[in-house]
């Protein structure tokens, strides 16, 4: 079996964006690359865990050693990570839709001789984070949100904390002069019921190893 603070142990992570179909060509989506959630992966596995990876579209090799499932739509990350509990730990580091199409068009959006705009109208995505934080039987012991914000950090990431039922909320500033989104860097702040914990500037790669180090510290005090 494998070696490690985390062997023996089940995790889940989600990463990437999410793409919102429109009609059969065109979709929604968003500026996350997943390299974020897939760093957390690679270093879940290498502390022992046994790690599954629900993942949007991005453009990154599968990691070894990870069981890699591959979605679209936050509707199927939601089914894909619900398949994929019980886990002792969940780290939701996708960027998930708010909003996808009310209606999936079913042919090919035209355009109209007339000049006429197509109207789109928008339905709620679920909430993959808050449902799992809610749910009785497969909440994990430890579930871990991301909070990317542009203004009010902390109070953004403690109202996240509550209403998502999360242990941690990992909050980033990804303002675009930040450079985060898409970038190779972070600098993050650790919200949880204890306090907020300033974080230095750090490779997406050393934040996941840090965070992974704290999760398996956390959860062999709580054994
Ligand atoms: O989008 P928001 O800032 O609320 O995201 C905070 C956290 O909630 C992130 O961990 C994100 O992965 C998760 N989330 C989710 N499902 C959504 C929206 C967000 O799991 N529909």
């Amino acid at each position: 079996g494998a070696q490690g603070p985390l062997a023996g142990r089940k995790v889940v992570i989600t990463a990437g964006p999410t793409h919102e179909p429109i009609d059969p060509v065109r979709y929604i989506a968003n500026r996350s690359s997943g390299k974020q959630g897939y760093a957390l992966a690679a270093a879940a596995v290498a502390a022992g865990a046994q790690v599954t990876l629900i993942s949007g579209p991005v453009s990154i090799a599968d990691p070894d050693w990870v069981d890699v499932v591959k979605v679209e739509s936050a509707r199927e990350m939601l089914a894909a990570v619900e398949a994929a509990l019980p886990a002792d730990v969940a780290i939701m580091a996708a960027a998930v839709a708010d909003w996808r199409m009310a209606e999936e068009g079913r042919q090919k959006i035209k355009k109209e001789a007339s000049g006429a705009l197509p109207v789109l109208k928008f339905a709620e995505n679920p909430d993959i984070l808050a449902t799992i934080g809610h749910h009785d039987s497969l909440r994990p012991q430890l579930l871990v949100g991301f909070a990317a914000e542009t203004q009010n950090l902390v109070t953004n990431a403690q109202g996240k904390l509550q209403r998502k039922n999360a242990d941690w909320i990992v909050a980033n500033d990804v303002s675009p002069q930040t450079g985060i989104m898409g970038g190779d860097s972070n600098t993050i702040r650790l919200v949880s019921a204890d306090g907020v914990e300033d974080w230095p500037q750090l490779s997406k790669v050393d934040v996941a190893e840090r965070l992974i180090s704290r999760i398996a510290a956390t959860l062999n005090s709580e054994d």
